[in-house]
């Protein structure tokens, strides 16, 4: 049963909406139907919301329209299928495709609509975004979203920025998406966003924390009579760092206590580099943060050039000994320049 709690969102003032719409199940149009946008549209129906559906690969589109979707294979098919005034969520990679999406749809939609941009958007662009909108009298709502693929099932926890008054209406939709307690109005414009790029910098932190306790444990002494994945256990019973990556933790290293199948090769997809330049920009001590990053920098490359200068430059002035490379190490390594 999802939660039909009520969140307070009144008060709010701000930024204006031209909607004139409040219905409790509402029609929206989906655009972006990956691991997020799929299973947010599929949760969004399982809550009594029609839902207009576009992917660029059509394939999910017709996945979707076979679970009740309203399926759409264009953009404009979809701002067909909507009545107005109409309400778009976009969950797509941020930047370009984001862009281009905006270019096509400030050109179908009309006056009085709502983009919701739930992507992990960073918000110096919804900054840019908003009057490129605005000029066409369509509002922008930036919406931070977190949940991962465990959100259809446990909800996502979503935190809104934009003008209130349209945050306020299309509130139905939030509180299908998220759990009990787990939507917040965060203020104007690009606020949404901004709250979740530092959720995922401290998301960074976490990770990495909890990564180094591991081989830190990994290395001891103790090594051989411990089982990690009962270490994550216990952890997880009433101790001071028990949460849900640490019960992501134990459940993974009872499948695979050495994590053989897979390398440590750490991706990130901009919110972490965002919130350290946000820390640096208004003078913010970050270097949890920070080093965390940087620590997913080196994950991808193993022997990065800065090594073979440091350990050349030992040799040079102080006749230290150095290891010979092996032909594999001598090839550049392009993802380490
Ligand atoms: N995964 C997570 O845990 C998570 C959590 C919170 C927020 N987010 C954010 O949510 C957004 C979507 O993430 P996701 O995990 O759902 O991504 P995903 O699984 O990679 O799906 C991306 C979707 O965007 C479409 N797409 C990608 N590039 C496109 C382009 N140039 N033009 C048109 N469509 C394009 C893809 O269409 P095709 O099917 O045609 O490839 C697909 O539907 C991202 O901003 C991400 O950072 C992700």
């Amino acid at each position: 049963m999802l939660s039909q709690r009520l969140y307070n969102l009144g008060g709010m003032r701000g930024e204006g909406c031209d909607r004139e719409r409040g219905e409790s199940d509402m029609e929206i149009g989906m655009i972006g139907l990956g691991r997020m946008g799929m299973n947010m549209a599929k949760r969004l129906m399982i809550g009594g919301h029609r839902v207009v559906a576009y992917n660029r690969t059509p394939r999910k589109t017709d996945i979707l329209a076979r679970e009740g979707a309203v399926a759409a294979y264009s953009l404009a098919e979809l701002v067909e299928n909507l009545p107005p005034a109409r309400v778009v969520w976009i969950m797509l990679p941020a930047g370009q495709p984001v862009d281009d999406h905006l270019d096509q749809l400030r050109e179908i939609l009309s006056p009085g609509d709502v983009v919701v941009d739930g992507g992990n958007t960073y918000y110096k662009d919804d900054l840019r975004r908003r009057p490129l909108l605005s000029e066409k009298g369509i509002s922008l709502v930036d919406v931070g979203v977190s949940g991962g693929i465990w959100g259809l099932e446990n909800g996502y926890c979503l935190t809104a920025g934009g003008p209130a008054d349209c945050c306020r209406e299309i509130e139905p939709v939030f509180k299908t998406l998220a759990p009990p307690g787990g939507y917040l109005y965060c203020g104007g414009t690009g606020a949404g966003h901004f709250v979740k790029m530092v959720h995922n910098g401290i998301e960074y932190g976490m990770m990495q924390a909890f990564g180094e306790g591991f081989e830190i444990l990994e290395a001891s002494p103790y090594a051989g009579s411990l089982d990690l994945a009962e270490v994550a256990r216990v952890w997880n019973n009433g101790s001071v760092i028990r949460s849900w990556l640490l019960e992501l933790a134990q459940d993974l290293f009872s499948r695979d206590g050495g994590l053989t199948d897979i390398e440590g090769y750490i991706e990130d997809s901009g919110e972490g580099r965002w919130a350290v330049q946000q820390a640096i920009e208004t003078g913010v001590a970050a270097p949890v943060m920070a080093l965390s990053l940087i620590r997913r920098l080196r994950s991808r490359n193993q022997a990065p050039f800065s090594d073979r200068v440091v350990t050349a430059l030992r040799r040079e002035f102080g006749g230290h000994s150095v290891q010979p490379a092996s032909s594999d190490e001598r090839e550049p390594n392009e993802a380490g320049r």
